[in-house]
């Protein structure tokens, strides 16, 4: 017998053995075994027709695995969702196969409560692909917890007063360029998309609103840029293996458009720099969001932050007051009732900056409730289950990657009855007490809803009153004929055209 030391040869061939087979067993074995629990368990689940090896991967890729276009993939992708999650209440759950892979879709107002819950905060991996790094959007439970709380008081009520000032001051002069936009058919979405990002800019890295203007106009195309190449990415399982992805050509220009967009933030970072050096130093007082977080976080996490703030706070906003003003334009009753509650709190050329006028606007709000539970901005929300969850009576298990739509949430008949109607009585207060808070679901639910929503809708309102003021509105297509398109947000497949008409022309 030989001996290295004290340990004998046998023993350290059983000690090698042990590691080796406790590797295997922890990185191969149980994957593996829980892959197959999975499968097993969400085998008796409801859901479409699917092939055996492919599963549901065709209905969204007609002619995989070979390439399709972006546009194309976009528009399969919201069709097979809302097959999946369609407003049938009793579908609240379906498994949606991506090949041999189940992913579990989810509507409803229970079944919301449930997912979305604060034992649920894991985000699944798709969310990398977006490009925004790891920002309050991505970023894994145990780094979200910390930002959070570093980034909430950005979002405070008296915060809030200064950043409705902000707004206001960008919104009127873009009511100003609406005068050249009279009389004639017009989607605002080059308008609003500029202005929404200088909002963003003033109030999150102290830009002023006019300046760096090819930057911004470049950061605009380049996030839809972004959020185009993130659906072709997530919709294609290939590209999920970074090894592989990085093979394709379609990777250059992934990177290509992320790394353009760092450029555009280092510029607006060294311009903070600038304008910062030429402030009187007891300026310090009126803080933008980057001081919030500088020095707690490293340049990374300052720009993860920052690019997501632009990439989730801008779009966003910018499709939903499309969607209102759209849907407005097609309901006239409501546009004239909502015009003379606006003017009763903002007559004439008074700033609609007061927070507690804005309270009061108490319609403003009924209607874009109504806008957002139509047509919300994005598809809804996901988590990666850290533990069992029963909804409805079927076990949901750990480590399952759950789907949440908003968009089927929203046309549940049971409490939205006639759904496709815009409406803003529902949201009367007798009304909407009926309705389940998780019913309605624009901006998520629970602890990683949305940490912008009253930044947004204090967005929304202002932009709305100022032009329902100015002008009235007509839409050139009727309600309900615009299909929708996945690129991260809703889009529409058609212009969203309105006619503004001043109104003191008409009075
Ligand atoms: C893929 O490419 C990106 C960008 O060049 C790089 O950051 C990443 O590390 C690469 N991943 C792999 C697995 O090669
Ligand atoms: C900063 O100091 C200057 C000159 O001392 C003064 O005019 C200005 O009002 C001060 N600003 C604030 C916000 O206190
Ligand atoms: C409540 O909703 C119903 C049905 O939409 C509507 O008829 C009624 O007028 C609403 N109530 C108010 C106060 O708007």
């Amino acid at each position: 017998m030989s001996y290295i030391g004290f340990i004998s040869v046998d023993s350290l061939k059983l000690l090698l053995f042990s590691i080796v087979s406790y590797f295997i067993y922890v990185h191969l074995l149980k994957p593996l075994l829980h892959y197959i629990y999975i499968v097993i368990h969400y085998h008796g689940f409801y859901c479409q027709p699917k092939s055996f090896l492919l599963g549901h991967l065709r209905q969204i890729w007609p002619n995989f695995p070979f390439s399709m276009d972006r546009k194309t993939l976009a528009v399969s992708i919201y069709k097979q969702l809302y097959k999946n999650v369609g407003p049938d209440p009793s579908r609240s759950l379906s498994i949606f196969w991506a090949s041999l892979l189940p992913l579990v879709f989810a509507s409803g107002h229970e079944v919301v409560e449930e997912i979305l819950h604060k034992k649920n905060l894991k985000k699944p991996m798709i969310f990398k692909f977006i490009g925004v790094g790891d920002g309050l959007l991505s970023s894994e439970p145990a780094l979200w917890k910390i930002r959070r709380r570093l980034i909430e008081p950005f979002f405070t009520t008296r915060k809030m007063r200064d950043h409705a000032k902000n707004m206001y001051q960008e919104v009127e002069s873009f009511g100003k360029q609406l005068d050249e936009e009279v009389d004639k058919p017009i989607d605002l979405i080059h308008h609003i998309h500029t202005s929404t990002l200088n909002i963003i800019l003033k109030s999150s890295a102290g830009i002023p609103l006019d300046d760096l203007k090819e930057d911004k106009a470049a950061l605009v195309e380049l996030v839809a840029t972004l959020e185009r190449n993130a659906v072709h990415r997530i919709g294609n399982p290939f590209y999920h293996f970074d090894w592989i992805f990085n093979l394709s050509t379609f990777s250059k220009a992934y990177y290509k458009t992320i790394e353009t967009i760092e450029g555009k933030i280092y510029n607006i970072f060294r311009r903070r720099k600038q304008l910062l050096q030429s402030l009187p130093s007891n300026e310090s007082e009126n803080q933008d969001f980057l001081s919030l977080i500088e020095g707690k976080v490293d340049d990374q996490g300052l720009y993860d932050e920052l690019i997501t703030l632009i990439g989730a706070g801008h779009e966003t906003t910018a499709v939903a007051l499309r969607w209102n003003l759209f849907n407005i334009g097609n309901h006239l009753d409501v546009q004239e009732k909502l015009y003379q509650e606006i003017i009763q709190f903002f007559p004439d050329d008074k700033p609609i900056d007061d927070m507690d006028k804005l309270k009061e606007c108490v319609y403003l709000e009924q209607v874009i409730k109504e806008s957002l539970r139509l047509n919300p901005s994005v598809a809804g929300s996901a988590r990666v289950l850290e533990d069992d969850v029963m909804v409805k009576g079927q076990k949901l298990i750990k480590g399952s990657v759950v789907g949440v739509s908003g968009l089927a949430t929203h046309h549940d008949p049971s409490i939205y009855p006639d759904p496709e109607k815009f409406d803003p009585d529902r949201w009367s207060p007798e009304n909407a007490s009926k309705i389940p808070k998780t019913a309605w679901i624009p901006f998520g639910y629970g602890p990683r809803m949305c940490i912008g929503y009253r930044y947004a809708m204090v967005e929304l309102k202002i932009y709305t009153a100022q032009i329902i003021r100015k002008f009235s509105l007509k839409s050139t297509r009727p309600h309900g004929s615009i299909p929708i398109t996945y690129e991260i947000t809703y889009q529409p497949t058609l212009p969203l055209e309105i006619i503004m008409t001043p109104r003191n022309n008409n009075q």
